[in-house]
């Protein structure tokens, strides 16, 4: 089964992010897709894997390249019953909204009942020295999750 990968980026972190945990994925030997600008046409939302990668912008919004995505999802409402999700979210925590955009992901994914296979990683971009390290440290036990 295809782990589709979101990428929720404004200044291309998280994409840098994402691709380190498709690496590992790939590596384990599981197929993934990558999905830069993901549109809600294009992601199934049935029988597969999420894991979402996203950062907090503006005062506590999503970033750009899952705007669009998250407001289809909140106005469309499909049942995600069948969707295993991962949720792995960037921040700062000099803001008071810190990782503003995963906490509303998250609980966006359950409202619509899917099955979070992990807890949510925040990673603060300010404190952390090794993002990505941390990404894959964390990944490490649940690649068969997926
Ligand atoms: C204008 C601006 C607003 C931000 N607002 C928040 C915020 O409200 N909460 C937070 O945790 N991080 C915030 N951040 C930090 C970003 O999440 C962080 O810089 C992250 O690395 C950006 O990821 P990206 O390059 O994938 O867009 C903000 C960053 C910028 C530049």
């Amino acid at each position: 089964m295809t782990i589709h990968i979101l990428v929720g980026t404004t200044s291309g972190n998280t994409e840098f992010l994402a691709e380190t945990l498709q690496t590992r994925l790939e590596a384990a030997g599981k197929q993934t897709q990558l999905h830069d600008l993901p549109a809600l046409k294009e992601v199934p939302v049935a029988d597969t894997s999420w894991l979402i990668c996203i950062a907090t912008h503006g005062a506590g919004e999503y970033a750009e390249s899952m705007l669009d995505f998250m407001a289809d999802l909140a106005k469309q409402r499909p049942d995600l019953s069948s969707i295993k999700a991962a949720l792995v979210s960037i921040g700062d925590s000099s803001y008071d909204t810190f990782c503003q955009a995963g906490i509303d992901t998250q609980t966006l994914l359950k409202d619509l009942n899917a099955t979070l296979i992990c807890d949510r990683l925040d990673i603060d971009m300010m404190l952390d020295p090794d993002p990505e390290g941390t990404a894959e440290a964390w990944i490490e036990n649940k690649l068969d999750l997926f």
